[in-house]
C-alpha cells in the first residue's frame, strides 16, 4: 500500500520479461521493463526522453493517430513515410528521413492497414537505424491475436545495437480500462525513462500489477488468449461475411488476418468522415481511415473493430452501416 518504484512492481516486471522472451522473441532483463498506464504513456515517455523540440520523427503513413499526437506534443516534426504490403517503405525512409531522430512502426500488425512487416524490411530498418543513429519505436499493441499465421517475433529481438524501444499493452489482449502496458527500455536509457516516469505520475497502481502477476503466473492469461483467439476469429469471419453480403459493391475489406479490427476501404469518391458521422448517429462507431493520414488519401475507408460485438450486434451494425454508406454515396 506504500509508494512503489517508478519502473513498476518487480514480480510483474519479471513475468512480463519472461512472457515477452517466450512469446515475442524480445531479449531483455526484467530491469529493462518499465510498467506504464498503457502504450500511450509509453509513447509519451519515449517522446519526452528521446526527442528535443523540432526533432524529425518518421511515421508510418497511414499511421496511428495516438503516436502522432505524442510526438507532436513533444514538439517533433513529423515525416510521413508510406507503407506498402511489406510494411514501412525503407527506401522512402532513407530518402525522406535524413537526420531523423526516431521512426515509429507497428511491425507485427501495421496500424491501421493490418500488414506484417517482412523479414527483409526488418533488417533494412535496423540497418538504417544503426547507420543514422536513430531510434526505432516499436508499437506491438495487439500481436497476440493472429488468425492465419503464427505470431511473428518482435523487431526488438533482432536488434543487436539497442536501437529499439519496444512498447506493449494489455489494452487489447485484456481490456483498455485496465490501463497497464510496458516499455522495454534499452539498458543505458533506463535511468532517463525511470526519471521521466517518476516526474509524470510516479508509478502504476500496485494492486492491478499484483493481480495481473498472479493471473499470468497461474496460467489464466495464456488460457484467456487461446479462448479469445477463437472468439475473435469467429467475430472477424462474421463481420467479413456480413460486409461482403451487404456492402460488397461499395467496400473492400483489408487487414483482417490479425488483431481486433479491419479496414473497410470505400469506393473512390465516398467521404469517410461523412460516413463515420452518419454511422455515429445510428449508434455505430467507425473511425474514418483518413484521420490516420497526414494528407487526405486517394481512397477513404472505415476502421471497424469487432472485438466487443457479438454476431447479432455485428449483423445489426453492418445493416446500419449499409444505410450510412448508401446515403453518403
Ligand atoms: C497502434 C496502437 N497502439 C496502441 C494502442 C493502445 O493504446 P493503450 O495501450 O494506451 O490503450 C492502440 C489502441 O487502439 C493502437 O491502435
Amino acid at each position: 500500500m506504500a509508494y512503489g518504484g517508478a519502473m513498476g512492481y518487480l514480480p510483474f516486471r519479471e513475468v512480463i520479461a519472461e512472457y515477452l522472451g517466450a512469446v515475442r522473441g524480445v531479449r531483455c532483463e526484467s530491469s529493462q521493463i518499465l510498467v506504464t498506464t498503457g502504450s500511450q504513456q509509453g509513447l509519451q515517455l519515449s517522446a519526452q526522453v528521446l526527442l528535443d523540440p523540432k526533432d524529425r520523427v518518421c511515421m508510418e503513413e497511414p499511421g496511428y493517430p495516438g503516436a502522432r499526437q505524442a510526438f507532436v506534443t513533444a514538439g517533433a516534426q513529423l515525416i510521413p513515410v508510406p507503407v506498402d504490403d511489406e510494411g514501412i517503405n525503407v527506401a522512402e525512409l532513407i530518402r525522406r528521413g535524413r537526420n531523423a531522430r526516431a521512426v515509429y512502426v507497428t511491425p507485427s500488425h501495421q496500424y491501421p492497414m493490418g500488414m506484417t512487416m517482412s523479414a527483409t524490411r526488418r533488417m533494412l530498418l535496423l540497418n538504417w537505424a544503426v547507420r543514422s543513429g536513430a531510434w526505432i519505436i516499436e508499437d506491438d499493441y495487439d500481436s497476440e491475436y493472429r488468425f492465419g499465421s503464427r505470431p511473428i517475433a518482435s523487431l526488438q529481438g533482432l536488434d543487436t545495437d539497442a536501437r529499439v524501444i519496444y512498447i506493449g499493452t494489455f489494452s487489447k489482449v485484456l481490456f483498455p480500462a485496465l490501463r497497464l502496458g510496458y516499455v522495454v527500455v534499452p539498458g543505458d536509457l533506463v535511468p532517463a525513462f525511470s526519471a521521466a516516469r517518476d516526474a509524470a505520475d510516479i508509478f502504476s497502481s500496485t494492486l492491478y500489477q499484483a493481480v495481473l502477476t498472479d493471473f499470468i503466473r497461474e496460467g489464466h492469461f495464456a488460457r484467456h488468449i487461446r479462448r479469445m483467439r477463437m472468439l475473435y476469429m469467429d467475430r472477424r469471419r462474421t463481420l467479413v461475411n456480413a460486409i461482403q453480403k451487404e456492402l460488397g459493391d461499395l467496400i473492400e475489406v483489408i487487414g483482417a488476418e490479425a488483431g481486433m479490427h479491419l479496414v473497410a476501404l470505400l469506393s473512390r469518391g465516398i467521404n469517410d468522415v461523412a460516413v463515420s458521422r452518419n454511422a455515429a448517429q445510428r449508434g455505430i462507431s467507425a473511425m474514418p481511415l483518413s484521420v490516420c493520414y497526414s494528407k487526405p488519401p486517394a481512397r477513404g475507408g472505415l476502421i471497424l473493430g469487432y472485438g466487443g460485438a457479438n454476431a447479432h450486434q455485428i449483423h445489426d451494425g453492418v445493416g446500419k452501416l449499409r444505410m450510412s454508406v448508401q446515403e453518403i454515396a
